[in-house]
């Protein structure tokens, strides 16, 4: 019987299929024998000391359910160093052996912090964003990357029944991963993303083509990172578009809702994978997804890298400028 004690936090935005990792992963530690704790409302849980025993009775029912059972926030204190270390501290005045975090960018240079502030502690990496180094999928961007396409399917009806070019904006932080991947899955006709200069005049020229053919609509994507949906309305009203332009900014919805299949079984994978990385006290590290294979990345190398888009999608969008 080994007892120790594991507490398990879910930091930053919520993503879809951190409710899954958390029933995977308080069954699984409990099965083998932990305690298991959850520390509510993210990093800030720490600081205020608000955690509490959960039992296999809290992972009932959650499975299927977006957001997170413990709570979330936006602490950005946690980027001090004072901050830091009163974490440590708590954490060490609470009993608690190892954190499991689970979250985004952001949350992962917080565990790197404390992790090299002495915690024993594994990540989880969950963001629709996609944009964290060192692992190919994060929890919750399939399952919003398939909001998206369900939402531009949708635009597209009402779109082509008055002739008109939709201006799509997506989140994604500073990443165009969300933007660029729905953009070459819904077929639309333009996309503007952070990573990548966009000719403004050869998306007129096309679209004035595509209307002056008769194409009924035309979908266009942006991605919040790069600006706002309507400043690129009034660029192309401007450089004479001829299509009655309209914006849709999709919001949170992209981040709520039930994980999909695939968010669900990578949320198993993961959950699996930090159980087994916990086993062998291999601590300072992040579970990734890698060529299709689980395998885990040293925290000290997610917080020092940038994850990069896939090039062959961006070649993909004719009018996105690509330089080899
Ligand atoms: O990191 C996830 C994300 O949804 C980003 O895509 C977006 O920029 C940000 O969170 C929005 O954060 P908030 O909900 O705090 O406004």
């Amino acid at each position: 019987m080994n007892h120790k004690k594991i507490a398990l936090v879910t930091a930053g935005g919520d993503a879809p299929g951190m409710n899954s990792c958390l029933r995977y992963l308080i069954k699984g530690l409990i099965d083998h024998n932990y305690d298991v704790f959850g520390i509510y409302r993210g990093y800030k849980g720490i600081i205020d000391k608000n955690y509490q025993r959960l039992t296999k009775r809290d992972a009932g029912g959650i499975i299927q359910r977006g957001g997170t059972i413990l709570g979330t926030s936006r602490f950005s204190q946690f980027t001090q160093r004072e901050v830091q270390k009163q974490a440590v501290m708590n954490l060490e005045e609470m009993g608690i052996d190892v954190l499991i975090v689970i979250g985004g960018d952001g949350s992962m240079h917080g565990a790197e912090a404390i992790s090299r502030l002495g915690v024993n502690l594994i990540a989880i990496p969950a963001s629709i964003d996609n944009d964290i180094f060192g692992t190919d999928e994060s929890l919750g961007a399939d399952t919003a990357l398939n909001t998206i396409v369900r939402s531009v399917d949708i635009i597209k009806d009402t779109a082509s029944s008055l002739d008109r070019a939709f201006i799509i904006e997506v989140m994604g932080n500073t990443s165009g991963f969300l933007a660029l991947n729905a953009s070459v899955t819904t077929g639309a006709e333009a996309c503007f993303i952070p990573e990548c200069e966009t000719d403004i005049d050869e998306v007129v020229k096309r679209l004035n083509q595509r209307f002056v053919e008769g194409r009924s609509n035309s979908i266009i994507i942006v991605a919040e990172g790069y600006g706002s949906g309507f400043k690129i309305k009034e660029l192309l009203e401007k450089k004479g578009i001829r299509y009655e332009l309209r914006v849709t900014v999709l919001g949170h919805l992209q981040r709520g809702g039930s994980p999909t299949f695939k968010d669900r079984k990578l949320s198993l994978e993961f959950a699996t994978h930090a159980i087994n990385l916990l086993i062998s006290e291999r601590f300072g590290v992040m579970t990734s997804m890698r060529d299709d294979k689980i395998t885990e990345c040293a925290l000290t190398e997610v917080v020092s890298k940038k994850k990069t888009l896939d090039e062959s999608l961006i070649k993909m969008i004719d009018t996105l400028k690509w330089e080899d």
